[in-house]
């Protein structure tokens, strides 16, 4: 396993620095510290905004932000522990903030401030500091973990009483709205709802949420993560074009969203690319209620082969996968993991793999092989479970 990146969450010593740090950056010690984690999808991809099904789970990795509100009217000041050496700051002011008018990390503040303001909520003047155990740009939703944060943070201080699926639109709102991410639900979901040992079954149709028993290390199993190093932004093109591309089958055969596609519609009006996404959103929806099904019985391994065939639909039908990504699932199974796929938006990121504890040696040296090979940079490996949701830390 490589330790380049930072180790999973530690508790109260974490905790207790980053408020030594906030005394210091800003001179009064923070009103307190919130947490929210990261988070993995196990199976329902390119499904949520398709008012589809997914099951992901947080993970015990997260971010922690200390807060302190202000009552000076002054601006919004923003440091993070993010920098190579050093706070970075950022900080922006609450009257005239718009998109476009905060760039870099500090968007994800703003723009949950912003969310906030266009929901007729007063927000005050804060200081706020960071400090992430998600690994940036590994497409563990380390920004829609930013946004929980300062989310859950100003609800509970500002006595908002906003509900998880009520922060997870509002967190989707500054994503998509300020950050201009055209993202959907599922990863701030995760981020509120998830619990510990346990995976969140969501129909992001009505955000009605399940939890599902995931018990990883009960079961001497363990879900390691290949960060393939390759950048991936959902602001980019492919993402976009995926989404329009189901918007327009919908409405093609005159439904608001895949998910009310009647089971006879007829694919073959649809054009070869067109039809092949719709084909993996449907395929893909029946493949997270059989992992459900099969989680529900307790027969976890039984989700691998799910797994690794959302991987092949995400690769060949909705074509979101890159080399690397594939090079780390193909590496995995050979190397003995029970079920791989990539995870998140694809075009990078990481992929996951579903195997036994003791497998772990093998199957990171088989994949770190294969990248050597191909002449690919060394990923980043690391296990996770699933932890609990966003909350005070
Ligand atoms: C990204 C988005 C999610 C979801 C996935 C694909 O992670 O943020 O909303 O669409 O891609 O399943």
């Amino acid at each position: 396993m490589t330790a380049s990146h930072p180790a999973a969450d530690a508790g109260d010593l974490r905790r207790s620095r980053l408020a030594g740090a906030f005394t210091e950056e800003y001179g009064t010690a923070p009103d307190g510290a919130w947490r929210a984690p990261g988070r993995v999808n196990l199976i329902g991809e390119h499904t949520d905004y398709n008012d589809g099904f997914v099951l992901p789970f947080a993970i015990d990795r997260s971010v922690l932000a200390a807060v302190r509100l202000r009552a000076d009217g002054g601006p919004v000041r923003l440091a993070s522990t993010y920098g190579a050496s050093g706070l970075s700051r950022s900080s922006f002011d609450l009257a005239a903030l718009a998109p476009g008018t905060v760039s870099g990390w500090g968007a994800y503040p703003a723009g949950v401030v912003h969310a906030l303001q266009a929901a007729g909520h007063q927000v005050p003047g804060f200081d706020l500091l960071l400090d992430s155990t998600v690994p940036v740009g590994a497409g563990l939703s380390s920004s829609h973990a930013v946004e929980v944060a300062v989310a859950v943070a100003l609800n509970e201080l500002l006595g908002l009483g906003l509900s998880a699926p009520e922060l997870a639109r509002l967190t989707q709102r500054a994503e998509n709205d300020f950050v201009g991410a055209p993202t959907g639900i599922m990863d701030q979901s995760a981020s509120l709802m998830g619990s510990r040992g346990r995976a969140l079954f969501l129909d992001c149709r009505t955000l009605s949420a399940q939890s599902v028993p995931l018990p990883l290390a009960e079961q001497g199993l363990t879900v390691l993560v290949i960060d393939t190093r390759v950048a991936h932004s959902h602001a980019d093109g492919g993402y976009g074009a995926r989404r329009a591309s189901c918007e327009a089958a919908a409405a093609a055969f005159g439904v608001p969203s895949l998910r009310r596609l009647p089971a006879d519609a007829d694919l073959s009006r649809l054009d070869p690319t067109t039809r092949a996404r719709v084909q993996h959103v449907l395929a893909e929806n029946e493949r997270v209620l059989a992992a459900v099904r099969v989680l529900q019985e307790g027969r976890i391994r039984d989700v691998g082969p799910l797994l690794t065939d959302s991987h092949r639909s995400l690769r060949d039908l909705y074509e979101v996968s890159c080399p690397e990504l594939d090079a780390a699932v193909d590496a995995a199974l050979a190397g003995g993991a029970l079920g791989a796929r990539m995870t998140g938006g694809g075009f990078g990121g990481s992929a996951i793999a579903l195997l036994e504890e003791e497998a772990v040696d093998v199957v990171a040296a088989a994949v770190q092989a294969e990248f050597a090979a191909h002449g690919f940079a060394a990923p980043a490996l690391f296990s996770v479970l699933p932890a609990d949701g966003a909350g005070r830390a």
